[in-house]
């Protein structure tokens, strides 16, 4: 299905970087995070709390490993999952276990759902990319039923007494594991980029109290280079 509207200029750029590095995408992220990653996304699952019968979207799929937890903790509730991005749309739906889930090409932006569609909504490294952040949120909120949640999971500028080496690692080891494993040392050079320049986990919490959401909660991970946000539509 096509995706409505059509992503600013910077988002076809990003829509073209993940297209590039879609072939290496699960196992970069594997030796980036040390293989933590599959876990923070079972507990990005876990915490959407979708009851049975019920629906839940996640944005920004990419390879799918969020919605494919969420499909195995809520094997009688429906997973939508959308990305801009058709190349990892189609490694995601390859995947084993991947028919139970309904893929769609859309923009985070402009997202093609009614109105409280959803009792969750999750998401992992989606908002380092995009423009709006607050406009992003408002879209979650407005497809989400109240009462709904949405979680994410998020990059995290590190802070504190271990800042300046994580920041270090960080600029060093991401840019060179791309170069080594994918040849593409300028798309992970813009992850690098994104992850340290992203906000904290304070300033997403404010911008999610601003668009009307409450119980907002969050915990970092993996040295404090990670976040896990989530919050509830009154
Ligand atoms: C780093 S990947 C994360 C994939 C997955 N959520 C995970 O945790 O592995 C980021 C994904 O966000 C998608 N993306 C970025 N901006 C988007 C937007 N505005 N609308 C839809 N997808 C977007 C990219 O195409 C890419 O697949």
């Amino acid at each position: 299905m096509p995706a409505q509207g059509t992503p600013s200029s910077k988002g076809q750029e990003i829509q073209r970087t993940f297209d590039r590095i879609t072939g290496y995408y699960d196992l970069m992220n594997r030796l980036m995070t040390l293989g933590r990653h599959a876990a923070w996304c079972r507990e990005v699952a876990a915490g959407a709390e979708v009851p049975p019968g019920g629906s839940m979207l996640d944005i920004a799929t990419g390879t799918g490993v969020i919605a494919l937890a969420a499909r195995e903790r809520y094997p009688n509730s429906t997973v939508h999952a959308v990305d801009f991005s058709e190349r990892m749309l189609a490694a995601a739906a390859g995947k084993p276990g991947a028919s139970a889930i309904r893929w769609q090409q859309a923009d985070a932006n402009d997202l093609p759902f009614g109105d409280e569609s959803f009792d969750a909504v999750t998401h992992g490294y989606l908002l380092r990319n995009v423009e709006n952040v607050e406009h992003v949120l408002e879209e979650q909120y407005r497809v989400l039923r109240p009462g709904g949640r949405v979680v994410m999971l998020e990059t995290c500028p590190p802070r504190g007494p271990l800042r300046h080496p994580v920041e270090l690692g960080v600029r060093v080891v991401i840019p060179l594991l791309g170069q080594v494993v994918a040849r593409d040392r300028q798309s992970y050079a813009y992850l690098q980029e994104s992850t340290l320049g992203f906000m904290t986990p304070q300033e997403v919490s404010e911008i999610l109290r601003r668009v009307g959401f409450s119980s907002v909660a969050w915990r970092k991970r993996f040295l404090g280079t990670h976040m896990i946000i989530s919050a509830e539509k009154r």
